[in-house]
């Protein structure tokens, strides 16, 4: 079957379609029932099915004869080590950590944050939870105590695993202050803190009472076997950024996830058991949960934790000694991660020094990819560079291109088409399909596939608010897009206060509310302006109390310096200008994509509503003085 039968026979006979792709699964009870009504009237997926996630990654393999594959590979270039884990050496240290979590009283339904950097513990943290039916939530390292706060009293986590310390290049990330002063401002205290003692000499600092040593409790702890859980049982939440300041803690379930993994390694990404696969992200984010910890696992392929940059680690030529090194077949990355690479070496000569021979494709995803980097990528690799578009809530690829199916065809600027169980339309504002090359926003019909998000934890409200309200029996993607004659979909950006900066998702609105705690800001405005290497970064625009002498240096630094210390450096918040006043609509809302368009010195139009339209040509005057 090509790709364009498959994914009409996956819009035309849903049940069908996805009990054939659950049949290549090991499920400990198959479910009868494929598609059900949940709560909400939310439609999910073999609800009374039962299966182990650890158990498809791992244990499988093992009693399919293949226990001494490589399963993990971890290449650090920024302490020097690299190690390979087979199936049978990860499979005893996740079921010991399993068996030390559920003799700390651990048990399936309870929940865990993980808070580790790049290293093969936090993958192992993530698949013994799994193999308890402990509900995880992984912490990207690079987020501030605030960060973490949030998600402590959102889903009040039994035990908080962490490591010593992370690595960005030279620097040292010590986690243990971050983690005990988000401990002191949460207000549910977490009963036991796991610590991973990375041992790294230039690192010493001092341990807080009441911590549990993880090699310790590794050794002393006795291997336990999987647990089946339903289908539906959530594997993992993964906040992330939305319209108000809070971040949503998105909720995946076990069997409809598994199944669309499986699905995605052979259909979409094209790669066979045994092959390497590499997803260079980080495991706080969708990309490292679904592809480089579960996808390439399920699938039995060798995965790789890389603790490094694209660029200075030591070099931009570090991506191809990789991909050289273990043979990987499959690459995806954040096209941000290219754009950095083509920064330090034009012309590709790094590239010459490595055999690539074995690697096929490029997947490229978390924003949006210019066709500069896409050429550069052509001319200098070789290989097809295929951009695909997903989202947190969805898991996995949307759209993209089944290159299982040879004849596939990449068209430049485009995310690809839909994918087998996305049934995309483009709308406008009332809810009317639009015609193809014509702007509006990118809907899906319900049901959303298996895989996709079960809801937001704990706020079935904010769930039906956020996907499920704005058209009936459709989800709202917060993208705005084109469809071509073709059926290619191009993505135009997001149509909401998320911004995506070095395919770093976050919340305009979050920064909004830490910039308006400053005590001398009346009031402020945060929007993402283009940005050649990251593809955006936060701009806030700022107008000061009426009689506060802070000069606009001054400003500037205070707000910078707390957005790093709420939200983490990687906000990337660096600019900030003052203003006399903001330009708003007659009721009184700001014109933040007013803003937005002037920073980035593009063409405008006055909006209608406007307020006061002198306002636009005293934020043009100030953004010549300032050094956007
Ligand atoms: N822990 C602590 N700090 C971190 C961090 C982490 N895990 N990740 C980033 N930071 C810090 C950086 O050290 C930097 O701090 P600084 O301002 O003090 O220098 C800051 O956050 C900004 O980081 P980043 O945006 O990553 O910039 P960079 O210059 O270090 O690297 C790229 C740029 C493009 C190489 C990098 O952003 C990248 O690889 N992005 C791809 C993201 C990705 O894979 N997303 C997943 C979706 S596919
Ligand atoms: P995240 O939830 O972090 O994966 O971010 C999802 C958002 O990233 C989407 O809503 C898009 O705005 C953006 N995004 C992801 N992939 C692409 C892509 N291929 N092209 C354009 N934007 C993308």
């Amino acid at each position: 079957m090509n790709a364009e039968n498959l994914f009409q026979k996956s819009i035309d006979d849903k049940e069908e379609f996805w009990k054939k792709q659950a049949q290549k699964i090991d499920w400990f009870k198959f479910p009868e029932q494929i598609l059900s009504e949940g709560e909400n009237d939310y439609p999910q997926w073999f609800s009374d099915g039962k299966l182990n996630m650890c158990y498809l990654c791992i244990d499988k393999h093992i009693e399919d004869g293949l226990g001494n594959q490589a399963a993990i590979i971890y290449d650090s270039p920024v302490t020097g080590q690299k190690k390979t884990y087979t199936f049978n050496q990860a499979k005893e240290e996740i079921s010991k950590l399993a068996g030390g979590l559920a003799s700390l009283g651990l048990k399936k339904g309870d929940t865990t944050v993980i808070y580790m950097p790049m290293i093969p513990e936090t993958l192992f943290a993530m698949l013994a939870c799994a193999r308890i039916g402990v509900i995880h939530n992984v912490v990207f390292g690079g987020f501030a105590p605030h960060e973490l706060v949030v998600r402590i009293d959102d889903c009040k986590p039994k035990v908080l695993i962490t490591a010593t310390a992370g690595v960005e290049i030279a620097k040292r990330i010590p986690y243990l202050p971050l983690v005990e002063k988000a401990i002191e401002l949460s207000q549910d205290k977490v009963e036991n803190i796991i610590v991973f003692n990375r041992k790294l000499v230039d690192n010493q600092h001092e341990m807080f009472d009441g911590l549990i040593d993880y090699q310790e409790l590794v050794e002393q702890s006795t291997a336990v076997d999987c647990v089946a859980v339903e289908s539906t049982h959530p594997l993992y939440l993964l906040y992330t950024s939305g319209t108000t300041g809070k971040p949503k803690g998105i909720t995946r379930d076990t069997g409809g996830y598994a199944t669309a993994l499986k699905f995605s390694m052979t259909k979409i990404y094209g790669v066979e058991p045994g092959e390497t696969y590499w997803a260079a992200s980080d495991f706080g984010w969708a990309v490292g949960h679904s592809f480089s910890v579960y996808g390439p696992l399920i699938n039995r392929n060798t995965t790789i934790i890389f603790e490094g940059k694209p660029v200075m680690t030591p070099d931009a030529g570090t991506f191809w000694r990789i991909i050289s090194e273990y043979k990987v077949s499959v690459m995806f990355t954040a096209p941000t991660a290219i754009r950095a690479i083509k920064k330090e070496d034009p012309n590709g000569e790094l590239v010459k020094k490595y055999d690539l021979t074995h690697f096929k494709k490029q997947f490229l995803a978390g924003e949006r990819c210019d066709v500069a980097t896409l050429d550069w990528f052509q001319k200098h690799i070789g290989v097809p560079a295929i951009d695909h578009w997903w989202q947190t809530e969805s898991g996995w690829p949307m759209l993209g291109l089944m290159t299982f199916d040879e004849n596939y065809s990449i068209k430049r600027a485009s995310a690809g088409k839909p994918i087998p169980g996305y049934d995309i339309k483009i709308f406008d504002e009332n809810g009317y399909e639009l015609d193809a090359h014509h702007e509006g926003y990118l809907v899906i019909k319900l049901p959303l596939p298996p895989g996709a998000l079960l809801g937001i934890w704990n706020d079935d409200e904010r769930f039906k608010k956020s996907y499920l309200s704005q058209y009936q029996g459709y989800y709202f993607s917060g993208d705005g897009a084109i469809k071509d004659e073709d059926g290619y979909v191009f993505i135009t950006g997001r149509v909401d206060d998320v911004i995506n900066v070095a395919g770093h998702r976050l919340s305009t609105s979050e920064m909004e509310e830490i910039v308006s705690s400053h005590p001398d800001v009346a009031e402020c405005a945060v929007v993402g302006i283009d940005d050649e290497l990251k593809g955006q970064v936060p701009f806030a625009t700022v107008v000061v109390k009426n009689g506060s002498a802070i000069s606009e240096e001054q400003m500037e630094k205070d707000i910078v310096q707390m957005v790093r210390e709420n939200i983490g450096a990687v906000a990337c918040l660096k600019s900030v200008m003052t203003v006399k006043r903001l330009p708003k609509t007659r009721s009184g809302k700001i014109l933040r994509k007013l803003i937005r368009t002037l920073l980035d010195g593009r063409e405008f139009q006055i909006p209608p509503t406007i307020d006061d339209e002198n306002i636009i040509g005293e934020i043009q005057q100030k953004i010549q003085q300032y050094k956007v």
